[in-house]
């Protein structure tokens, strides 16, 4: 997820219970392939820990998905997913990510492009909605005669943002299509899973091959662990690994790298949260202004 899923949470959630794949940040292609390129660059970071891991990339310009995947090849991703599915005005006005579902063509060069680059040494996926205004079960028809190895169904269509609850019925009507049409291509479905158990009882109902779980991170660190973790670790553990996660920012990243230091204190309610007085605390720490304080409150605190 963009500007939270960095190498750093990643590395934290990796300690904590590790999902079977992670994904990093959508990454522009367009802006890989200019002279911005260094403004991005730290999307694409990765520690050891996290592998198996996908970039996940965006953009407009086929030529730049081909030139940036040959780099995800050599970089030494597990694999590329194309982000077909993001909703966001400032993306769909420009024509990119779920906006495709209107340009077939389009998409159809894009993925033809990424997968001349991937050429069989990476696994090539792509992540849509179900649709634009409404659903449009011809979209993910579309996308699974691309012969790609794995398609992610988010099912909310486009107009939807975030709003209604995402319709896994629709997810399992995909899973008949890829059955009939593409039968070798995974298919992974996506939407408002709080918990490893409940995406395995998904999964199991709808025939799917995976689960992808978005914000339910913000809750849990421990989503990925077979049984409940969360809810029996101690005040102080809480603190312990949100003290952790602030010190491998602040050693991962040099100012400047990553500008986004503010960012850390949307975690303030997972970390700090279901103790007596976590609400006082969390309203001190985000007032904060430097790691170095943030640290000293956490530090301070006597749980
Ligand atoms: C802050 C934020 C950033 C996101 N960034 C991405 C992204 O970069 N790539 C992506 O595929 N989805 C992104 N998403 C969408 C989620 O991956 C997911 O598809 C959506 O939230 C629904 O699933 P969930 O209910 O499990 O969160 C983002 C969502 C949020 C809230």
């Amino acid at each position: 997820m963009d500007d939270v899923t960095d190498t750093v949470f990643r590395q934290i959630i990796a300690g904590c219970a590790k999902p079977n794949l992670f994904f990093t940040e959508f990454v522009n292609v367009d802006g890989l392939q200019s002279p911005g390129k260094s403004k991005l660059v730290h999307k694409l970071k990765f520690s050891k820990q996290e592998q198996p891991i996908f970039a996940q990339i965006w953009g407009k310009n086929p030529d730049n998905y081909y030139k940036t995947v040959q780099e995800l090849v050599k970089i030494g991703f597990a694999g590329v997913d194309i982000n077909m599915g993001c909703p966001d005005k400032s993306v769909v006005k420009n024509g990119c990510c779920s906006a495709l579902i209107n340009n077939r063509e389009l998409a159809q060069e894009i993925i033809e492009a990424t997968k001349r680059a991937a050429d069989g040494q990476i696994p090539v996926s792509v992540k849509i909605r179900t649709g634009f205004d409404q659903v449009d079960f011809s979209w993910p028809e579309f996308i699974l005669n691309q012969g790609i190895d794995m398609l992610t169904v988010h099912g909310r269509t486009t107009k939807e943002m975030s709003k209604l609850p995402a319709r896994w019925q629709d997810i399992a009507k995909v899973r008949q299509i890829r059955d009939k049409i593409a039968p070798q291509t995974l298919l992974v479905g996506n939407g408002d899973v709080l918990s490893r158990q409940q995406g395995e009882q998904l999964a199991k109902q709808h025939k799917l091959d995976g689960i992808m779980i978005g914000r339910g991170i913000f809750n849990d660190p421990y989503i990925f662990a077979k049984k409940d973790i969360w809810l029996d670790v101690s005040t102080k553990e809480k603190l312990e690994l949100y003290k952790k996660h602030i010190k491998l920012f602040k050693s991962t990243w040099q100012p400047g790298d990553r500008q986004n230091f503010e960012g850390l204190k949307k975690f303030a309610k997972m970390y700090i949260n279901g103790f007596k007085g976590a609400s006082k605390l969390r309203g001190e720490f985000v007032r904060q202004q430097t790691l170095g304080e943030m640290l000293k409150i956490l530090k301070d605190y006597q749980a």
